[in-house]
């Protein structure tokens, strides 16, 4: 019998994560099918109760669920705990699910290598995102400065989840910031309003916004413009989702074929 995948978020319509899956399913021969779920907030327990109901694998959760993920699992991971947001939920029957984090080491996967003792980083923003980074690159003794609007929240985040090399400051200091680090993660949702920081000289350094598609254009235009090497989220995206496929069938799907699908479908909407 077909088993059942999605993604459960708020708003959802947007989500390549069907398209991700659908292609992995598709091309390894599962028989299994992965759906768009639009569930409110709110109503995050009742979704998982109807779904238990189906032939259900698994589920990942986004926005704004990540934390009622945690909270339905009997099972959860230290770093899903750490990081107070599960994205990948299985079902173990019985009522049961297990939560995990799979963005924390997606990020990383996308980050590729570096070199705790000469590199440095400045990650903008303390929301969710901010805290599955922040937890990845402290457990793998990175220096980390975390600078947000509401100062209170990087001082938490580095309080609960950075390592002894962790800073905080404000957002209205990066640019002083920005300059004693080797790689900048912007992390903050400004670019879905299309705002964009204003940029120091990057000499080649690595300006990585973990949003894509339009959301990460204005940012990455001017980083690309002031001298940075840019990356955008696609490449997160895609290896945090292979991470949760993983975890659902055991072998890890081709990363490579999954971001020449977005890619198409990111440049159709342009
Ligand atoms: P996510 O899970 O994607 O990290 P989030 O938890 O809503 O989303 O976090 C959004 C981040 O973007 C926060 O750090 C937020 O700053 P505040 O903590 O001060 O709210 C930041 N952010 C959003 N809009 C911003 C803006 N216009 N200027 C600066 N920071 C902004």
């Amino acid at each position: 019998m077909t088993k059942l995948l999605g993604v459960i978020g708020d708003p959802i319509a947007h989500s390549l994560s069907p398209l991700i899956h659908n292609g992995w399913i598709r091309d390894m021969g599962f028989d299994a099918t992965y759906e768009a779920m639009h569930v409110p907030a709110g109503e995050f327990p009742s979704a998982l109760a109807t779904l238990q109901k189906r032939n259900i694998l698994g589920v990942n959760v986004t926005l704004p669920h990540k934390t009622a993920a945690l909270e339905a699992a009997y099972d959860v991971t230290d770093a899903a705990r750490k990081i107070r947001a599960a994205n990948t939920l299985t079902y173990q029957g019985e009522g049961n699910w297990s939560a995990e984090n799979t963005d924390a080491p997606g990020f990383l996967k996308a980050l590729g290598e570096f070199n705790p003792s000469t590199d440095s980083f400045v990650v903008l923003g303390a929301g969710g995102s901010a805290r599955a980074l922040v937890y990845a690159l402290a457990k793998a003794g990175a220096k980390v400065t975390v600078l947000n609007r509401t100062l209170e929240k990087a001082v938490t985040l580095c309080a609960d989840l950075g390592n002894t090399k962790s800073l905080h400051g404000s957002l209205d200091q990066y640019k002083d910031y920005i300059d004693s680090a080797t790689m900048v993660i912007n992390t903050t949702s400004m670019g879905y309003s299309g705002e964009a920081l204003e940029l120091p000289a990057g000499d080649g350094r690595l300006f990585f916004d973990i949003s894509y598609g339009k959301a990460a254009k204005a940012q990455l235009s001017e980083a690309h413009a002031k001298g940075w090497q840019t990356r955008d989220g696609l490449t997160m995206l895609v290896a945090q989702a292979a991470l949760s496929f993983e975890i659902w069938f055991g072998e890890l799907p081709d990363s490579d074929a999954a971001m020449r699908r977005c890619q198409i479908a990111l440049e159709a909407v342009a």
